[in-house]
């Protein structure tokens, strides 16, 4: 498909492969491996001389069609999908570095990716430095002769910190690392990181993609050398590639994501004004505010604020438990990127795991809560967190 096309085309349109049968929608090919014509045709498959598929390890249609539409949202040469987002992390850290290599990762980063680099990694001889990401300089201060890594989530969860993603491409460049963007919270519909000089980006197809809370799926974008030699090789191995159906299911979701994602940051910025401006909050972290500190950022790198608004309750836990509690519409529960509104306290759950000091560093109070933003309306969400806010 043209890449001249629209983002929203592409979503709907882009990677799309027809059968004989000529099905309108994607056809989902639950199938674990593929049949040959002969011997011949069968060791030619697998030593890659002739182009087609073996087995759903390596590559199945419907993944394919999945990786293609993520790759032409991205604007990228190529994509392979994993089987969560977080195995989209360890894939391209297991393709892109070996024992002995340092890596610069933003501290701001989910929770199981703080576990990831700082626990699983160091455990295999890969040193992780944690740095503030909106702080180009200690990006810049943490590079070490054996660097091999920068690692970024922006805005961050669930602070929403935002980081430069061209300045700090450019300080990676200069160490010779590769920088690779988790682009979870914007989506290619609001930025694009490979355009900002990111070598890759990876995704949790959890959220957004799906965009309503079926399946868990992960991604990794980027040029096609990077991705088809180091990456694809570490998953065609050891198997954390995603499945079919889950591949069908994110797909389609892809087809509304350009809508989904407008609609929802236009409320997530009214239900952030809304926050700001009430007596019980401390403070409200969301980009698209005037008051965010790297708000003029934010609006040169993303199309809007994104649909994560987290907010500081006085008083701490208590209060802030006292919030969750009184929902009624919005779901408790830790994911995001739902049409259905959720809400998480990130200091008992995704946070939870991590050391009390490391979570101070990270500047995760007790009283903060995260609310992904969804698709109800707005006076429904406001009067379910008034209930609590008292
Ligand atoms: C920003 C971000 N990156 C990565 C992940 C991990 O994704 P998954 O749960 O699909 O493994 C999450 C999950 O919440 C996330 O919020």
């Amino acid at each position: 498909m043209k890449d001249t096309f629209e983002l929203a085309t592409q979503g709907v349109r882009a990677g799309q492969r027809r059968t004989e049968y000529q099905e309108h929608s994607e056809a989902l090919f639950l199938t674990s491996s593929f049949v040959f014509d002969s011997a011949a045709q069968a060791a030619a498959r697998f030593t890659g001389g002739e182009e087609g598929f073996v087995y759903s390890r390596f590559t199945n249609p419907t993944v394919s069609m999945f990786q293609d539409r993520l790759a032409a949202l991205e604007r990228a040469e190529a994509c392979v999908a994993t089987a969560s987002g977080m195995s989209a992390i360890l894939a391209s850290a297991m393709a892109l570095l070996k024992q002995g290599d340092h890596v610069v990762c933003s501290s701001g980063v989910f929770g199981a990716t703080v576990q990831l680099f700082g626990g699983v990694l160091a455990r295999f001889g890969i040193e992780t430095t944690f740095v503030p990401g909106h702080d180009v300089e200690a990006w810049g201060r943490a590079v070490r002769q054996n660097t091999r890594l920068f690692f970024l989530e922006t805005p961050s969860n669930p602070l929403t910190e935002v980081s430069d993603i061209a300045a700090i491409a450019g300080v990676a460049k200069r160490a010779g690392a590769h920088l690779v963007v988790d682009n979870c919270f914007c989506t290619p519909v609001l930025q694009r990181p490979l355009e900002l000089g990111a070598d890759l980006v990876i995704h949790s197809a959890t959220k957004y993609l799906d965009g309503q809370g079926r399946v868990l799926g992960g991604a990794i974008v980027g040029p096609r050398a990077l991705v088809m030699d180091g990456i694809f090789g570490f998953l065609r191995t050891a198997g954390p590639t995603l499945s079919p159906f889950n591949a069908w299911v994110i797909l389609k979701g892809l087809e509304t994501l350009d809508l989904r994602m407008r609609a929802q940051s236009r409320s997530a910025l009214e239900l952030a004004r809304w926050l700001e401006a009430h007596p019980r909050v401390a403070r409200v972290y969301y980009p698209g505010l005037e008051s965010h500190p790297q708000h003029a950022l934010a609006m040169r790198q993303q199309e809007s604020g994104g649909a994560v608004v987290s907010f500081d309750i006085k008083g701490g836990k208590e209060p802030a438990w006292r919030v969750v509690d009184a929902t009624r519409l919005i779901s408790i529960t830790a994911n995001l990127g739902d049409v259905k509104t959720t809400i998480t306290h990130p200091a008992t759950t995704t946070h939870g795991r991590i050391t009390a000091e490391a979570r101070a560093a990270a500047g995760i109070g007790d009283g903060l809560l995260r609310v992904a933003v969804g698709l109800e309306a707005q006076a429904d969400l406001r009067a379910d967190l008034a209930r609590g806010l008292g």
